[in-house]
């Protein structure tokens, strides 16, 4: 049953207290919740609880202290909840006994195994999984929590806040005691028992709170434990610098588990993080898994205050929280790197991912109006538009204007549940501004367009600047109003020197027009500088304007995007040839034009660039981004063109990459940091060992096993396996089998994971067939989510010839693993079952072949509501 926004009604019940005590054995979890409920004072209606039959033995229910029977007291649903039919009035005791089989819950929703440990993960809708309760994020209480397990098998032994006793039991168990001091939402309880290790370390806050924070994974990762250490601590200064937020407890406690749906959850001071967003050294992680690492800690040190203090009414308002913590961790990794680069990395996920779900079936607003299962909507719209979203009120108010609404949202809300709207009157009271059709960015779905024309008058020397803005249709919303679109511009010469200083237009119509007097000559309109809101630019520039633009707009993302406008301008239309190419000698025969390759080569010559900024201008758009600019999609055309240019542009430039290459080298014995600076060198050195190896003759794979055999970290490593992938031999067979063995060796599952994710990803006629093979492979599990990610979900996102192959056999391999999976963990067979949401965009032959897997998922008998809501939205839309 769909769940609407619109149905939303606060809960007549509220838990005061909870306590919750958990007897944790090897055959089951027994759990009794003692809960001080109030409602009503008069004609109390039915208490529902939410729980999961499947899930949960009832053994007992009591209200103050008198059992309740079956029929009479209380009703079981079918499937799902308990309703108590005549609760009390005002106030009760509600106590509730169930069992749970933690070592059955393959969906790692609620209380489950993993590795042996025990762990939970409640949001969105796993508490209900572990007993029956109110499980909305507008009732919040109080806990205490006691956990008693072996002490062999689990010595450690956690919950939220901080432990208040310990002690030992007969049969060698022990229990602990926790209370939270903070009122929280029961998405935000944690429990973990578990053997581990730690590493610790405290954090004095600006106000001289001390904290002990420990970090726990199991033993053979406690030496990868110290930059998310390094970087919770970075994370902890920056919110007390930049938001002026401090932590509230005495103890934070990260854990690191080996089965998770998702990166991390922010449970109140216990988050539980998947390893992939944990752990982290130089010779097992790349330097973007060091980032990623940094932002993920940060993004869940942020959710205590933009999350658990501050947190949402109902799952509608998701974004609330996402958006905005998104947004602060995005913020947190530009200071700690770099800010340029930060914002091309961001901004290539929302043009390759949301831009497409934009434009798909499952299109939504970032704040949705109906679902089947919440699970489903914790996407990219949600999660990155929503960023964005909040990125456009720091660009209207300001920084400082920011910081105020932030301020003003914090004093409203401390300690509440709330909505978007009540963030969105925080920014406009605190700043005095009507932001009331800003509310459009939260209800309508869809990519905006910005249309510019400028005009200039060289007697009156003025501009005049005319922006449109429009939006398509999306799933049942066919017309659109104009959104508030803060456009950031500057006029420049044809020498890139200012015309007029940077500016912030607010486009609220449907069309306005700006003009600016006192220009001197025809200015070149530098539009969106930093991407200033999450719309598609329509502007037609001469290659020219875009060359003086990759040159010399001082907004380093402009320069880059407008690479990547020129670069795509040269695919697409080859990819226009190549269809009419009449055969493969006449394909192979394309030419790059002569000025891209030039243009290209004075990128790469140049000096004195940011070398990241230099190898992100040195990298093509990718499959995704160029794929939405054909109707129909053409994969074929598409890889092969993309292959033929990185081909061409390899070969003519053999030279000036061998040069820069070599140039790039690391000086010998240099020590390994994550500066931006050193990161940025390994990331252009790699770039051009990527285009060299394209090349595929000797030489370029001796370079690549050269480039295996000096490597030190694991972003030189993994750049020459996929370097030496595409091409069978005795060089692949050395690095692919030793990279595999060292990883095995080491116990480094996550370099496992790499190592399928290479091979699920490149480009080889008999992609499928390889990883089929692999999943018979002795490291396969397809129980543990990264190891399905890295090899499935890789298959099916990132090796477009072989998913899209026009034998329909990618896609059937698919579509069975998704009911496959699905049997087991239907978050992960939901997300995998999105691959094909974008079957409209392809030609009718595959439009068939894919829809064809979609309604057999769809009518598969027994399939979760997770998957259902994928299948059926994708075929309606
Ligand atoms: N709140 C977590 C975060 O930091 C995500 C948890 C989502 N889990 C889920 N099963 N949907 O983004
Ligand atoms: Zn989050």
């Amino acid at each position: 049953k769909k769940v609407l926004r619109s149905a939303y009604q606060p809960s007549p019940y509220q838990i005061e207290t909870v306590s919750l005590n958990f007897i944790l054995t090897e055959e089951e979890a027994v759990v009794t919740s003692e809960l001080k409920m109030t409602g009503p004072k008069t004609s109390p209606p039915p208490l529902y609880l939410d729980g999961e039959r499947s899930q949960l033995t009832l053994r007992s229910i009591t209200i103050n202290g008198k059992k309740l029977v079956e029929g009479q007291d209380y009703v079981l649903g079918a499937e799902e909840g308990l309703t108590v039919l005549a609760p009390p009035t005002t106030s009760f005791d509600l106590s509730i006994v169930v069992a749970t089989k933690p070592q059955d819950n393959t969906q790692l929703s609620g209380l489950y195994k993993t590795s042996g440990n025990y762990c939970t993960q409640c949001e969105a809708v796993g508490f209900r999984r572990i007993t029956y309760f109110l499980d909305r994020p507008d009732v919040m209480s109080k806990y205490t929590v006691r956990v008693e397990a072996d002490k062999e098998l689990h010595p450690v032994l956690l919950s939220n806040g901080n432990e208040t006793a310990r002690g030992e039991l007969a049969g060698g168990r022990h229990w602990a005691t926790f209370e939270d001091p903070f009122k929280k939402p029961c998405y935000l309880f944690a429990l973990v028992a578990a053997k581990l290790q730690k590493i610790e370390s405290t954090f004095t806050t600006c106000s001289g709170r001390k904290v002990d924070i420990k970090i726990w994974s199991e033993p053979e990762n406690v030496d990868q434990l110290d930059w998310a250490m390094t970087s919770l601590k970075d994370a902890m200064r920056w919110d007390e610098r930049v938001y002026g937020r401090e932590y509230d407890l005495d103890v934070f406690h990260i854990v690191a588990v080996n089965d998770f749906n998702m990166g991390a959850m922010e449970n109140k001071g216990l988050n539980v993080f998947n390893t992939s967003c944990v752990l982290a050294k130089p010779s097992a992680a790349t330097d973007a898994d060091f980032e990623r690492v940094q932002g993920v800690v940060g993004h869940e040190y942020f959710h205590n205050w933009t999350g658990n203090r501050v947190t949402c009414r109902d799952w509608f308002q998701l974004t609330l929280k996402e958006g905005l913590t998104v947004f602060r961790d995005s913020g947190f990794s530009a200071d700690m790197t770099s800010a340029a680069v930060k914002r091309i990395e961001d901004v290539r996920v929302m043009r390759a991912h949301q831009f497409v779900e934009d434009a798909g079936p499952m299109a939504h607003p970032i704040r949705p109006e109906s679902y089947l299962a919440i699970d489903n909507f914790y996407t990219v719209t949600v999660y990155e538009k929503g960023s964005e979203v909040i990125r456009m009120y720091h660009t209207l108010l300001g920084a400082a204007g920011f910081r105020k609404g932030m301020d003003l949202y914090f004093e409203r809300h401390d300690g509440q549940a709330v909505t978007c709207d009540d963030f969105r009157a925080a920014m406009a009271d605190a700043n005095g501004r009507d932001l009331t059709q800003f509310e459009r960015w939260y209800q309508q779905a869809g990519t905006p367009t910005v249309k510019a024309v400028g005009v200039y008058d060289a007697p009156k020397k003025s501009y005049s600047l005319t922006l449109s803005q429009s939006t398509p249709a999306t799933p049942g919303q066919p017309t659109k109003l104009p959104f508030h679109i803060p456009v950031k511009i500057k006029l420049l010469d044809e020498q890139g020197k200012c015309l007029l200083d940077e500016r912030v237009l607010e486009l609220t119509e449907a069309s306005q027009t700006f003009t600016f007097d006192a220009i001197p000559s025809a200015p070149v309109l530098s539009l969106l500088r930093g991407f200033s809101a999450p719309v598609k630019v329509d502007m037609p520039l001469s290659d020219a304007t875009l060359e003086l633009l990759a040159a010399h707009d001082d907004d380093a993302f402009n320069r880059w995007d407008a690479s990547q406008q020129l670069a795509s301008r040269v695919i697409l239309s080859l990819i226009t040839q190549w269809q009419k190419a009449p055969d493969s000698a006449a394909r192979d025969a394309l030419k790059v034009p002569e000025p891209f390759i030039k243009a290209f080569r004075a990128t790469l010559v140049a000096n004195g660039l940011e070398p990241s900024l230099q190898a992100y201008a040195l990298t093509l758009p990718d499959y995704s981004v160029l794929a939405q600019e054909m109707a129909p999609i053409d994969p074929d055309a598409l890889v092969g063109v993309l292959r033929l240019v990185r081909r061409s542009l390899a070969i003519q430039l053999r030279t000036e990459f061998s040069a820069a290459y070599t140039a790039l080298a690391p000086p010998k014995g240099e020590k390994f940091t994550v500066a931006a600076e050193a990161v940025g060198r390994r990331r252009l050195r790699n770039v051009c060992l990527e285009y060299l190896a394209m090349i595929g003759d000797e030489k370029s794979i001796a370079l690549s096993l050269a480039h295996y055999k000096d490597a030190t970290t694991m972003t030189d490593y993994l750049a020459a396996l996929k370097a030496v992938d595409p091409y069978p031999g005795a060089a692949r067979d050395e690095v692919s089998s030793t990279f595999y063995a060292r990883a095995k060796d080491n116990k480094e599952a996550l370099v496992i994971n790499k190592w399928f994710a290479v091979q699920a990803s490149t480009f080889a006629p008999d992609a499928l067939q390889r990883v089929k093979a692999l999943m018979m492979h002795e490291a396969y599990d397809s129980t543990n989510p990264n190891r399905v990610r890295s090899l499935v979900s890789m298959f099916a996102n990132a090796n477009p010839a072989g998913f899209h192959s026009l034998d329909g056999s990618g896609y059937e391999f698919i579509g069975s693993q998704v009911l496959e999976i699905g049997q087991r963990n239907s978050q992960v067979a939901a997300r995998l079952c999105s691959v094909f949401s974008a079957w409209k965009k392809y030609d009718a032959v595959r439009q068939g072949l894919m829809k064809a897997q979609l309604v057999r998922i769809r009518d598969t008998p027994g399939v979760s509501k997770d998957v259902f809501e994928i299948a059926s939205r994708s075929i309606e839309g």
